[in-house]
């Protein structure tokens, strides 16, 4: 039998109420989530990439046990979280950490660096006595915050080194995946690169895992194995940064890689932007065919009446698209963007 996987999402929903529950009827459900499934190994990155409000951080969220899921599954190491006795799910807490865009908002205002980082050594058990300051020391060495850092409150940091501290707070648990919530959207770009660099190191020192969520493709591919598109609550392409790059066969895939600036002038001159027609609608009673048949270029009417399951196109590449098998025909359609060079975006 091969060991499951670090992390497997199946089947999850997030619906949550509109207008405060039950008690005040049906006005509706938000489905900010609605049946993702994924898999990711130890010492992995998976990225997940979607417009605002498509549901990525209510599925990191339901990933670290943040929330509740409506209904499928989080396991961990091959255990169901949700079958958990209280005991055992605190010691997933501790496996499974998060990271936030905006770390000063995660990080207590009147706490040291030093206390930050102590408390959930000390809480988790993981280190006694000396040992702690120790630790605390060899956490701040890993993100490249000077020692003297420890006796200071987070308000005397830039927002690059916030995110440190924030990052050597997540891995004080020793955790074997850390959901990464837009960690660098916040920052100017040239910080933005230096953390990601320190999230690259750090996974090949630690071996730890991430789910890292991001809107811009360019920034995710960095760091990530393998990419997931995220639409309405649901995955609508997967594969790896590479695969997906090249062979993307879903019209909202194309868009998004369209709108991502490439590194070479000489490509970049050539890349044509797809803009797409409309808002995405609301996850409030969202249609039931494809989330994104009504924006969609190749839309037939199967695509409103029926929702397309995730359906493999190779080793490492899944879509759900209706007309995923027919993309070299549709290339042209997709492909009659405008210009990029205009440096607009949206
Ligand atoms: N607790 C909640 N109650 C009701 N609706 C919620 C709740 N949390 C999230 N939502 C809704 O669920 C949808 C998904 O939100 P989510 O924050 O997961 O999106 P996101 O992809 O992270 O967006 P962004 O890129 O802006 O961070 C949104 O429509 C949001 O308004
Ligand atoms: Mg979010």
């Amino acid at each position: 039998m091969t060991a499951p996987p670090l992390l497997e999402v199946a089947d999850l929903r997030l619906h949550f109420p509109l207008g405060g529950g039950f008690a005040f009827g049906r006005r509706g459900t938000v489905k900010a989530v609605d049946g993702v499934d994924f898999r990711l190994e130890a010492g992995r990155t998976l990225g997940l990439v979607g417009e605002s409000g498509c549901g990525k951080s209510t599925l990191g969220r339901a990933v670290v046990g943040l929330e509740t899921p409506t209904s499928g599954s989080v396991t961990l190491g091959g255990r169901n979280l949700a079958a958990r006795s209280r005991a055992e799910r605190d010691a997933d807490r501790r496996r499974m950490q998060m990271i936030f865009q905006d770390p000063f908002s995660s990080l207590n205002p009147r706490m040291t660096v030093g206390q930050t980082l102590a408390e959930p050594i000390r809480l988790h058990g993981l280190r006694e006595g000396p040992g702690v300051a120790a630790r605390v020391r060899e956490l701040l060495g890993l993100v490249d915050l000077p020692e003297g850092a420890r006796d200071r409150y987070p308000h005397e940091f830039s927002g690059g080194q916030r995110q440190r501290i924030g990052i050597a707070r997540a891995l004080a648990c020793e955790p074997e995946l850390v959901v990464c919530d837009e960690p660098v959207s916040a920052l100017d770009v040239s910080i933005q690169a230096q953390i990601m660099r320190l999230l690259k190191r750090l996974q090949d020192e630690l071996g730890v895992a991430y789910l890292f969520i991001g809107h811009e493709l360019g920034v995710v591919r960095q760091v990530s194995d393998e990419i997931a598109v995220m639409y309405l609550g649901q995955i609508v392409e997967r594969g790896a940064g590479r695969t997906l790059f090249r062979e993307a066969r879903h019209a909202y895939t194309r868009a998004l890689i369209s709108a991502a600036p490439i590194p070479d002038p000489r490509l970049e001159r050539l890349r044509r932007r797809i803009i797409l027609k409309g808002d995405p609608p609301s996850p409030i009673d969202p249609p039931s065919g494809c989330p994104f048949a009504g924006r969609c270029p190749v839309a037939i009417p199967r695509c409103h009446a029926e929702r397309p399951p995730l359906e493999r196109f190779g080793p490492d590449h899944a879509v759900a698209c209706w007309r995923a098998g027919e993309t070299p025909e549709l290339l042209p359609i997709l492909a009659q963007g405008a210009p990029a060079r205009d440096g607009t975006s949206g």
